[in-house]
């Protein structure tokens, strides 16, 4: 068992451990505070495979369990299924005492973490993820959101989980392309931060060393997030890779799972990168190797007209320019003002909407 302190503007544990989902109840109930009621959120396919477990164990540590259970996928992250779900406390009378615990993916967790939020100005929740993508990343540092029609995470806010589980136990039933996706995050973490874990993950299949791998990355992240819970500096490098990835899950619909489109959205700015002169040919190559061992995508399949306006509209574009995440070597990144004139360019750069690349794996084939 392994544990992480995360002193946020809320201080918790992340704890991580094979079979804790069956003790999960015991721990939610140790938070103490006169919780009456916790309110499990998951998708049909996550409570389908996990609710039983999660929900007895909750009813045996005393608490009053109740389900809200939605149809499973990004396009369901949105303010129906976050009104239903506040609705949902509500006719449950759950108070301010009450909890809400997220089982299941990132959409799960920002969805059940911004009704927690706002439910009569915020109560407490607990995170359990279910993919490796929340694992690692979306589970820990407190956003939270749903998405609107002109864009992803456009409506959420900051807000801390009160404690994380994290089973790696629950990660063995994750479709092959969940698990490339949580990957893809990881790959990003390795970027980012940690030349160490970039090659270890080039070397050995995540799979087969969840445990540790989850606990670096949540080591990072802890890092970042105290150093910047609100995201005004440091924490940005998280998101090397989603300025072009959120463009291109937004133009698809959402029918590209977070991870591949982070995955083509790292290998596109960084081979804008090079001839930039940000970073060398061997940091692109050593990214590129690492993706196609995953059999991630490195080339966006969408026209560069499209995904400039798609950027402009996403939450990373303000006061007309756009912020980029650029990696300088393996394991380390700078945060780039680009203007949005220069937008084009780095897209051109990039190698969006160019013909060259098309032997390239993309993601529409995903
Ligand atoms: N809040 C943050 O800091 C943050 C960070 C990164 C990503 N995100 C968000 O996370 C979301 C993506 O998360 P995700 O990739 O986990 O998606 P997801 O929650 O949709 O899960 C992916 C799929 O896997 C299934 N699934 C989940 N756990 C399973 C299991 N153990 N076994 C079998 N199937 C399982 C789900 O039913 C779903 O169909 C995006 O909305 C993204 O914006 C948020």
């Amino acid at each position: 068992m392994r544990t992480i302190r995360i002193e946020a503007s809320t201080g918790y544990d992340v704890v991580i451990g094979e079979g804790l989902r069956a003790g999960s109840g015991e721990r939610i109930a140790a938070l103490g505070g006169n919780a009456r009621t916790a309110m499990i959120v998951s998708d049909d396919t996550v409570y389908g495979l996990y609710g039983g477990p999660v929900r007895e164990s909750i009813e045996r540590a005393g608490l009053v369990a109740r389900s809200f259970v939605f149809e499973h996928g990004e396009r369901n992250k949105n303010l129906a299924a976050y009104g239903k779900l506040l609705e949902a406390m509500a006719e449950e009378r759950m108070t301010r005492d009450d909890l809400v615990v997220a089982l299941g993916g990132g959409v799960t967790g920002d969805l059940a973490g911004f009704a927690a939020a706002t439910y009569r100005r915020g109560i407490r929740f607990v995170q359990i993820p279910t993919t490796l993508l929340a694992a690692v990343d979306s589970s820990v540092g407190g956003k939270t959101g749903v998405d609107l029609p002109n864009g992803k995470n456009q409506a959420g806010c900051f807000w801390q989980p009160s404690l994380v589980l994290i089973d790696p136990e629950t990660l063995r039933t994750l479709p092959d392309g969940e698990y490339r996706a949580g990957c893809a995050e990881v790959i990003k973490y390795g970027m980012i931060g940690s030349e160490e874990l970039f090659r270890a993950v080039s070397e050995t299949p995540v799979r087969e060393r969840f445990a540790p791998v989850i606990d670096a990355c949540v080591r990072m992240k802890r890092d970042l997030v105290e150093a910047d819970e609100f995201d005004r500096g440091e924490r940005m490098k998280l998101n090397f890779g989603h300025t072009f990835g959120h463009a291109a899950e937004f133009l698809s619909g959402y029918r590209l799972p977070h991870g591949f489109a982070v995955a083509a959205g790292m290998a596109a700015v960084t081979r804008a990168a090079v001839p930039y002169g940000y970073c060398g040919e061997e940091t692109l190559e050593a990214l590129l190797e690492c993706l196609e061992r995953y059999g991630l995508p490195a080339a966006i399949p969408y026209g560069a007209d499209a995904m400039r306006e798609a950027v402009l509209s996403d939450k990373k574009a303000s006061g007309g320019a756009v912020r980029l995440v650029v990696p300088e070597r393996i394991g380390s990144v700078r945060i780039v003002t680009a203007g949005t004139e220069e937008l084009p360019a780095w897209l051109a750069r990039g190698g969006v909407g160019t013909k060259d690349l098309s032997h390239l794996p993309d993601c529409k084939g995903v």
